[in-house]
């Protein structure tokens, strides 16, 4: 029904537009009365043996909605109904910023892809910690914190420092974000001594909470094998929780849409499909290379369950979901955990 019906009356409009339109929709919808229950009895999977504990966590089940789709914590409760084991919001910058001037999110439709540049659009750190305040649901949800555009690199550890202090009491665990490719210079961020100072300084400043929560740090695709052995020492040393693998990529390769299509559209990272092969190659490498001394949270272009094996055979323990859910819809959600399931049935 998704694909024959919702998605292309959804992809008649503007890619931006729709997305608020959907969260409006969903909103709106679980306030009826049983609709919320109604789309848990359809799209949630419970069963013990779905449950993953990793840095501390108890996660229901291994499949999570990634960073990028509930910006402002605004919709995470209402996700929470369509079979997710956790959701990452953000990424949140201390102060809101408007992000990049519009268009700037755009469907490859024959790549089965999308590309953007948003530019951390988002109401801010204390905006998103009012909305967290508001958590119903029991669901596990991630804080996903990065920097100001205006913000120059050397001062980037506080506003990482301002959006985790903000977000500290309402999130279950922190993901670093400094792969973005629409936020200029951020990437520099991912080099050693830079990132080894900032992940210190938020594991300190975590040190002195009652109660540390787990640090993760998110990475582009586009790093070399030598910057990937970097991130491996960097993680192994400052000991943070483990490794989210992949943001965006800035690479144009892999892509069947037209080429003077592609360049029309400009700068930005791309998402989905054509992602899928190469983040998994990124996972594969960081868990063999580091003997799986870390946990690694997969994510890109998971379109089946079949794309989510792939992922946590190649050393993942975790996956997150974003374009295939623009694609296949919520029901993405159940098919993997199924598949989770039958897997583990028939090792
Ligand atoms: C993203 N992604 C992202 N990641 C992040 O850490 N912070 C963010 O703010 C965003 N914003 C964002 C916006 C849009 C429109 C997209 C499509 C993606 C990246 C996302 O979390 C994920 O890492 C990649 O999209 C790869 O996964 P998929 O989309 O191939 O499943």
């Amino acid at each position: 029904m998704y694909k024959s019906i919702v998605r292309p009356i959804f992809f008649l409009f503007d890619p931006e537009k729709i997305h608020y339109f959907t969260f409006s929709l969903v909103k709106t919808l679980c306030k009826i009365p049983f609709v919320a229950s109604i789309f848990r009895s359809l799209y949630l999977v419970e069963d013990k043996r779905l449950e993953r504990t990793l840095f501390g966590i108890t996660f229901k089940n291994p499949v999570g909605l990634a960073a990028g789709f509930d910006k402002n914590a605004v919709l995470y409760n209402e996700l929470a109904n369509f079979g997710f084991g956790f959701v990452e919001i953000g990424t949140v910058t201390p102060k809101p910023q408007l992000g990049n001037d519009k268009p700037r999110l755009f469907r490859l439709k024959k790549d089965e892809a999308l590309i953007n540049r948003m530019g951390f659009n988002n109401e801010g750190s204390l905006k998103a910690a009012d909305q967290l305040r508001k958590r119903k649901s029991k669901i596990i949800v991630g804080g996903n914190i990065g920097k100001n555009k205006m913000t120059a690199n050397l001062d980037a550890v506080y506003d990482y420092l301002k959006a985790f202090n903000d977000l500290y009491p309402y999130v279950d665990y922190f993901v670093v974000n400094v792969s973005s490719p629409n936020t200029p210079n951020l990437r520099a961020l991912q080099e050693k001594e830079p990132l080894t100072y900032l992940l210190k300084t938020l594991k300190r400043e975590n040190g002195r909470k009652s109660k540390p929560k787990p640090i993760l740090l998110k990475i582009a695709p586009d790093l070399t094998e030598s910057q990937l052995d970097d991130i491996i020492d960097i993680v192994n040393t400052v000991k943070i929780a483990g490794v989210i693998a992949t943001n965006t990529t800035v690479s144009r390769e892999n892509l069947t849409t037209d080429t003077s299509e592609v360049a029309a559209i400009g700068a930005g990272g791309v998402s989905g499909k054509p992602l899928k092969d190469h983040s998994t190659e990124v996972i594969r490498y960081l868990h063999q290379k580091s003997n799986g001394a870390f946990p690694i949270i997969g994510v890109g272009g998971i379109y089946s369950a079949a794309d989510a094996l792939e992922k946590l055979e190649a050393g993942a323990s975790l996956v997150q979901i974003y374009s295939g859910f623009v694609y296949e819809g919520p029901g993405l959600v159940k098919e993997i955990c199924e598949g989770v399931l039958k897997a583990e049935n028939n090792p």
